[in-house]
């Protein structure tokens, strides 16, 4: 048989059981039931590590709850959006779907520390139960992934899906794919901005035109970088973000004044490490983006000047600006400030230099304009119409307020037709999920059941099959 096509007959097959949709992220990893509209389970993709007589790992959003001593924070995914840790990235994802999906698997009543076993009476296996039942042996399994994951990732993903958890049918699908089908769409160019990445994928027909996917770093974390970098040169005072695990009590304070608050603090000994500090403190980032942060909405640059010799930066310093409240009570309202943190999103000259920052200074090439343009280069000339007309925009960071004006005049600019058109959900949940929401969509079309690999044929052909299958 050759692997390539997918088997006339269907192997696996039948309504009566639901997939389930796994949509690893850098930042969060979805999970939940095909045919549902949003994933049950969101957890962290961050994970504890502490160790007392032997190592401890803390899933979920337990995480974000004890500052246990030495507890520090890891994720499983590299910042290019391929997976580093394949032992850890394995847990996590188990634990995303045993969580809130099915649940733990019955075993001996006798052990499970709720019954006092008479002595003498030692626990037997019980009958019929399998002690060693693999978690997804009644689920089928779709995964998504970047558009660059590597062979050796892929053939890995399938590995851990048919042999640690048993699933009877699998597939993998790229995450821009997705996000076009939950737009209802099978040919669309998707703008992703995630946490570590911004990607610009054309999609033809349902596939991935492969010479075309485009990404760089200037996703959400990135961003938050730029947010650090404005703290620090911020007047009239830099400004620390003191998470809430630190702050003892506060007390309200004017605008601009120093917090009065009184803080907690740790010996030493019982101090978690300051990878914890890190992740709660990119919790009040989240939230600056979400009250905060807004994009310039163009036309042009925020450092441009208009026609009657105003600059934008100018009009931009006119609008009212937003107030924000750190933990320990400091508070301000954000002029100006607030557009420059994402300007290099689209203009790498407007970066915020910060010389203490992981993220090294952008460049042009790295911006969303240049990566649509480098997406539209890498394919046909002729589907490029049809894909300016279907702009997809997705993931948590394109819900910057102002995002989806700036975006569209910068396309304008680029591509002047009336026919480039964005679509981009109004709805939070479709932006955040939307590759989640696409995979939910694929895994209960009747027509999908075909594309399933099955068990058996992982078997035959080994975890190759995924190159010729999932396409
Ligand atoms: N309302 C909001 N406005 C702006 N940014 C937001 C908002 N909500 C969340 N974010 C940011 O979006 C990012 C998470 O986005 P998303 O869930 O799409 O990423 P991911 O899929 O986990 O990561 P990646 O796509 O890089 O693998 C975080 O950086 C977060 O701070
Ligand atoms: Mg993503």
């Amino acid at each position: 048989m050759n692997p390539s096509i997918p088997p006339s007959t269907t192997e696996y097959g039948g309504d009566e059981v639901s997939a389930i949709v796994l949509d690893p992220g850098y930042s969060t990893t979805r999970a939940g039931f095909a045919g549902e509209d949003t994933p049950k389970s969101v957890v962290p993709t961050y994970y504890g590590k502490y160790s007392t007589d032997t190592e401890k790992y803390i899933f979920g959003d337990d995480i974000f709850v004890t500052p246990r001593p030495g507890l520090s924070i890891h994720n499983p995914i590299g910042r290019d959006g391929v997976v580093e840790d394949w032992e850890m990235a394995e847990k996590l994802w188990e634990y995303s779907f045993k969580s809130r999906l099915i649940g733990a698997k019955p075993q001996n009543p006798l052990l499970n520390g709720l019954n006092e076993v008479p002595e003498g009476e030692l626990p037997t296996e019980m009958e019929g139960v399998e002690t060693e039942e693999k978690p997804l042996a009644d689920s089928p399994l779709l995964m998504s992934e970047c558009g660059w994951n590597p062979t050796k990732a892929r053939e890995k993903t399938i590995e851990i899906a048919m042999e640690s958890w048993g699933t009877p049918a699998f597939y993998l699908a790229k995450n821009g794919v997705l996000a076009a089908f939950a737009a209802g769409k099978a040919s669309a160019l998707v703008v992703d901005v995630g946490a570590s990445n911004v990607s610009v994928t054309p999609v033809h027909d349902g596939m991935v035109l492969k010479r075309g996917v485009q990404h760089s770093p200037l996703g959400g974390d990135y961003i938050s970088s730029q947010i650090r970098a404005m703290f620090k040169n911020n007047s009239p005072q830099p400004i620390t973000i003191t998470p809430h695990y630190l702050v003892a009590s506060k007390t309200p304070v004017e605008a601009g004044q120093p917090p009065q608050a009184t803080y907690k603090t740790f010996p030493p000994d019982k101090a978690p490490d300051a990878s914890y500090r890190t992740l709660l403190e990119e919790r009040t980032l989240t939230e600056f983006k979400e009250c905060v942060v807004q994009v310039w909405p163009g036309p042009n640059k925020l450092s441009s000047v208009g026609p009657n010799g105003v600059s934008n930066e100018e009009l931009a310093k006119s609008s009212p600006g937003r107030p924000f409240e750190f933990p320990d009570g400091y508070n301000q309202v954000f002029g100006v400030d607030r557009y420059r943190v994402v300007e290099s999103l689209f203009d790498a000259k407007a970066a915020i230099p910060d010389p203490g920052s992981d993220f090294a200074a952008p460049t042009q090439a790295q911006t969303i304009p240049e990566l649509i343009k480098s997406a539209l280069n890498g394919v046909d000339v002729d589907i490029r119409p049809h894909l300016l007309a279907n702009v997809v925009v997705t993931g948590a960071s394109s819900l910057l307020y102002g995002f989806n004006d700036r975006l569209s005049q910068e396309l304008m600019q680029s591509f002047p037709s009336p026919r480039v058109r964005i679509s981009a959900p109004g709805n939070t949940a479709e932006r955040r999920f939307g590759s989640w929401i696409g995979g939910s969509i694929l895994a209960s079309l009747g027509a999908f059941h075909q594309m399933w690999i099955s068990k058996k044929e992982y078997d035959e052909h080994g975890a190759n099959i995924v190159e010729k299958r999932c396409k």
